[in-house]
């Protein structure tokens, strides 16, 4: 390297994502280690287009150079961004990158144009998270909205006057609107336990008190599925820092969840137990396992059952009233807590899920 090229060098080295220097010849001039590691190659030396082949990146290292032989940008004056998206392929998976380049013109540097990748995979991976879930809603409201314009078509048409008609229709109408409402619901809490999850919770609840209530409140839901509780518990177990109506929520949906779609075993088992320690996770917990003996969750669909809306049964759980939020409301709140979910389920023999939070 020359003399003149060692502040070009360190400039390079010092940024943290991909660059390369190219040359007039379409060479690599300069390559920094970011750019060495993602291309797994030394760079230096090799045609930039072996390494930048898809159209699009290839046009916009053109338009580079033709901007340059323009003159373009005047010197001392910020070029107009050239942009292009490219996807680079990795034994573990695709990268998405966005190509920025820029030609420099400024006096005592060698004409060249500096090419920088920025991995963007996670922005548009959360992107597509957020069209997805903007489609979720709306499909979700869909389906009631049409139950109920449907009804109220027909009781001021067909149905008008017919007493009979009437109350069985409103009773339909009355479900669809309450399952609006746990939407909305759902949705509200989802985003507040979401703009929450950094805060750590300061006061101090008791786990044994949380099952106990929360098995209290669902007692007419225990009656109903016919099943019997086994509450296993841990009468001197330590306070842990918690948000007491948040873990109520996660329990309220594990055990709902546990009578629901377990109801075809007769027995939920929920026990609370000191760990001293968990991979993982600092100093000991407390562990939460509420067990059914139902159908259980094929190991397909385990790693997805905390994304939202996510159903295995998607007709079942609607039919109940579900919205598909419960677990992802559940998770948010554990990490919230430093805790920790996790599921473990065998077809035809029922499920366990266990929850984990650490007691101080
Ligand atoms: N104990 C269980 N046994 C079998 N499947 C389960 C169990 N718990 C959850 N699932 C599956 O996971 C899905 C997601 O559960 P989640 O609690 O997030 O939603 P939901 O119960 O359908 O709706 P909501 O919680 O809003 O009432 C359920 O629809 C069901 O298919
Ligand atoms: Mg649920």
């Amino acid at each position: 390297m020359t003399a003149d090229l060692a502040p070009c060098s360190a400039l390079l080295d010092a940024m943290p994502d991909p660059a390369l220097l190219v040359g007039p010849d379409r060479r690599i001039v300069m390559a920094n280690p970011a750019a060495r590691e993602l291309f797994a190659a030394p760079l230096v030396g090799a045609s930039a287009l072996s390494y930048i082949r898809q159209p699009e990146p290839a046009a916009a290292l053109e338009r580079g150079w033709a901007q340059m032989g323009a003159g373009q940008p005047p010197a001392g004056r910020p070029a107009a961004p050239i942009e292009a998206r490219m996807i680079q392929t990795t034994p573990t998976g695709e990268t998405i990158l966005r190509v920025s380049v820029a030609p420099l013109l400024a006096a005592g540097i060698l004409p060249a144009i500096l090419v920088t990748l920025r991995d963007i995979s996670q922005v548009e991976e959360a992107e597509q998270q957020r069209r997805d879930f903007v489609a979720n809603v709306s499909h979700e409201m869909r389906s009631p909205l049409t139950v109920l314009a449907g009804f109220i078509e027909t009781l001021k048409g067909p149905a008008k006057g017919d007493l009979a008609a009437t109350e069985t229709f409103l009773d339909i109408m009355e479900r669809e609107a309450q399952r609006m409402t746990r939407l909305v619901s759902d949705l509200l809490s989802l985003s507040r336990v979401e703009s929450e999850e950094r805060v750590r919770p300061r006061t101090q609840v008791s786990l044994s008190e949380v099952l106990r209530a929360t098995l209290a409140a669902l007692r007419p839901q225990v009656e109903d599925a016919g099943l019997s509780v086994d509450f296993q518990d841990l009468p001197d177990a330590p306070t842990i820092p918690g948000d007491r109506d948040q873990l109520v929520q996660v329990f309220h949906n594990l055990i709902e969840n546990a009578l629901k779609y377990g109801a075809s075993g007769d027995k939920i088992e929920i026990s609370l137990n000191r760990v001293e320690s968990l991979p993982g996770l600092p100093g000991p917990v407390l562990k939460v396992c509420i067990r059914d003996f139902g159908d259980g969750i094929d190991a397909i669909h385990l790693p997805r059952l905390t994304e939202r809306f996510y159903r295995v049964d998607g007709h079942r759980s609607r039919a109940m009233g579900g919205t598909g939020l419960g677990l992802a409301i559940c998770k948010h709140i554990v990490n919230r807590h430093r805790g920790r979910l996790s599921i473990r389920s065998t077809r035809g023999e029922g499920s366990t899920f266990v929850v984990s939070l650490p007691i101080s």
